[in-house]
């Protein structure tokens, strides 16, 4: 008996079955050759999500016109006959391994750079996007028409490839989602003003590729709402929605935001799981052909819940995906515990946007697949003391048990998580604290022998010698020098944060505002503090994912929180403490309470001296250097691989 049957329930999307209703959403990984042709590395990673059950896989966005059309290095073009053969492999890879594929079409329009292009950026009108500011060229009819029959062209790249179907990239403020909007499609011929004529393109395209491949499947990925002010609203979308349906589109994929509304299309974690239904939920009321739902669904439960309710007919999962290849599997066991969960800390979305390779910060396997599945066993016994159960010592823990070694994993306090346990306590950290849970689930399920409570004592070595000492004895915070701390109003972030000082109401001036200081001024907030945060650079947060940094300072804001930037601490006093301004002017602030949050320093004493006594002693995580826990969970799955990969 299913857990989620509604989930499981297969499904005909334009005469191709589905087997569920799962479905890995486009995400540009940047993994393709600079050529713009698929690499190994991306059908592995395909592949490997279609080993994990989604019912159907849509392949990024892929440029149908490059190089005006391109967002990123690393993108997938098709827009040529030369990228057939890695096309072909991957959507064989992806069907052979259980998925149907589509594939997303994709132009950028203003939402790219002449950087990345080498061109200037093209666009219904001459109106630069207000976070890329690269003022694009009007395109003239000759153009627009052009770039339709690429449009068309590309899905006849993709028929041939062998893809089930197609996604026109109508979302996210890209060329066609510009078209649609009023507020940057300010044409006056026929593919502007009117809805008639903004939407022309996407009608020719749509009637082009019906025309041309009737046996592809056929989705729009359509902004229900662009969410900036005088773009594309409810109403009109659900009325391009009712036309596409007439057209013969077989699948709608509902989304939201543009580049201008931040924070909406890749959300940061303080939005709430399924947060979008409604919007697929009105897309249903006005169409017959299935609708696809998603945005933040992270658990089964909730994915259940939308199809069970009609709300949508498909929900799509896109970070999910890359946290756990497998999650489709596990849901359809009903081992929700073993999903490995995503913590919106969205560095896979900074990646993407710098133009590197995107990796997870939970899963070091995601763009790894080749290197890091191989599930071979070592051959002769061999033992590891793991020093320390932060992630790192988790990770590191769990994957040399996966490779057969024995295990000993030793923690000074009396619970597991390390630095975890404190990231989880800040609004809309939650998250982490899933993670950490799973991990200690994991290690729970596995061989390795946890012992809390247990600070490593090196004299140890005299009676048992394991074969690794590894350290991942993480971090501490840094003492601050400035003139008058003390004890008495003097306190750490971790004092605060492991509640051991609950503040309310309280004078407060936080130093240091790096992602630290500020989440812990968020947490602080929330208990009617007056909270001041000084830090020494022009900008707070700076070390932070652009979207989880712009929510979590819009957040403070609301919360009343001063700022005090390009200021460094003159002297703390008993009630208050000086600070000097880059220009050299003095302030005295009230303080009841001063926090350093001015940064951790790596805790390395025992592999210094471990070092001395035993011959294979590594050091991982924040022990080895500071750096949070995507480095943590990489490191300690790669020198389990290694060393691993020594005892073959
Ligand atoms: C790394 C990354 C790359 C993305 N690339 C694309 C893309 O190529 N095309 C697209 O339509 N959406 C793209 N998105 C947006 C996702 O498809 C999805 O809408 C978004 O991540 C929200 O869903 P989620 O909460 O399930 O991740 C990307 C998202 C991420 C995280
Ligand atoms: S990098 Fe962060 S946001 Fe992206 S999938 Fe991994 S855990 Fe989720």
């Amino acid at each position: 008996m299913l857990k989620y049957p509604a989930l499981f329930a297969p499904i005909n999307v334009g005469g191709v079955m589905l087997k569920n209703r799962i479905v890995m959403v486009p995400m540009a990984v940047n993994y393709a050759r600079l050529n713009g042709e698929v690499s190994e590395r991306q059908i592995a990673y395909y592949e490997a999500r279609a080993r994990g059950g989604a019912g159907l896989i849509i392949v990024e966005a892929a440029c149908i016109d490059a190089p005006a059309g391109r967002e990123g290095f690393g993108q997938i073009l098709i827009d040529h006959p030369r990228y057939l053969r890695g096309l072909s492999q991957l959507a064989d890879g992806i069907k052979s391994c259980g998925s149907r594929a589509l594939i997303q079409l994709f132009h950028a329009g203003r939402q790219t750079h002449s950087i990345i292009t080498g061109v200037q950026p093209v666009a219904p009108s001459a109106v630069a996007c207000a976070t890329v500011k690269d003022v694009p060229r009007e395109l003239s009819i000759t153009e627009v028409q052009d770039i339709r029959d690429k449009f068309i062209a590309a899905a006849g790249y993709a028929y041939m490839a062998g893809f089930d179907g197609v996604e026109v990239h109508a979302a996210h403020g890209y060329l066609i989602n510009q078209f649609l909007s009023p507020n940057c499609n300010l044409r006056q011929d026929e593919y502007g003003g009117s809805l008639d004529n903004r939407v022309r393109l996407l009608m020719e395209i749509v009637a082009g590729i019906k025309k041309g491949f009737p046996k592809l499947v056929l989705d729009v990925r359509l902004n229900i709402d662009d969410f900036v002010p005088g773009g594309l609203e409810m109403p009109e979308s659900l009325e391009i929605c009712r036309r596409l349906d007439e057209a013969g589109v077989d699948l709608i994929n509902c989304s939201c935001g543009t580049y201008e509304s931040g924070l909406t299309s890749i959300e940061p974690a303080s939005y709430t799981e399924g947060w979008r239904t409604y919007m697929a939920a009105a897309v249903k009321q006005v169409v017959k052909i299935p609708v696809i739902s998603g945005g933040m669904i992270k658990k089964p439960e909730m994915a259940e819940e939308i199809i069970k309710k009609q709300q949508a007919d498909l929900v799509f999962l896109g970070r999910a995906l890359l946290a756990d290849s497998n999650w489709a599997i596990k849901a359809e066991k009903g081992y929700d515990d073993e999903i490995r969960p995503c913590i919106i800390c969205n560095n896979c979305i900074e990646d993407n946007f710098k133009g590197i390779a995107v990796s997870c910060a939970v899963n070091p396997v995601t763009g790894r697949e080749r290197e890091l599945t191989k599930t071979f066993k070592i051959k002769n016994k061999s033992t590891a003391v793991v020093i320390g159960g932060g992630p790192a010592g988790m990770q590191l823990a769990l994957a040399l048990d996966r490779y057969g070694f024995e295990v000993d994993l030793f923690e000074k306090e009396e619970r597991l998580g390390g630095l975890l346990n404190l990231a989880a306590v800040p609004p809309h950290k939650e998250k982490i604290a899933l993670f950490r849970d799973y991990l200690i689930k994991s290690l729970r399920r596995s061989r390795v022998s946890i012992n809390l409570n247990h600070p490593y004592k090196l004299e140890n070595l005299r009676d048992q010698y394991p074969d690794h000492l590894l350290v991942a004895s993480g971090s501490k915070p840094l003492t601050p020098k400035f003139k008058g701390w003390n004890e008495k109003n003097c306190l750490q972030v971790e004092d605060i944060l492991n509640g051991r000082f609950n503040l309310e109401g309280q004078q407060v001036v936080i130093i240091g505002g790096g992602s630290n200081g500020c989440e812990t001024a968020d947490f602080l907030t929330q208990s009617a503090n007056h909270i001041t945060i000084v830090e020494k650079e022009q900008f707070l947060a700076a070390d932070m994912e652009k979207k989880n940094r712009r929510d979590l300072l819009n957040r403070i804001q609301a919360g009343g929180v001063k700022r005090r930037t390009s200021s460094s601490v003159i002297e703390i006093g008993n009630d208050n403490i000086t600070i000097a301004s880059s220009n050299g002017e003095q302030e005295s602030l009230p303080a009841d309470y001063v926090i350093s949050a001015i940064g951790y320093k790596s805790n390395n004493e025992i592999y210094l001296k471990a070092r001395k006594m035993h011959s294979s002693v590594h050091l991982i995580g924040d022990a080895f250097a500071v750096g949070g826990i995507r480095k943590a969970i990489l490191q300690g799955e790669t020198l389990a691989a290694m060393l691993a990969g020594q005892k073959i």
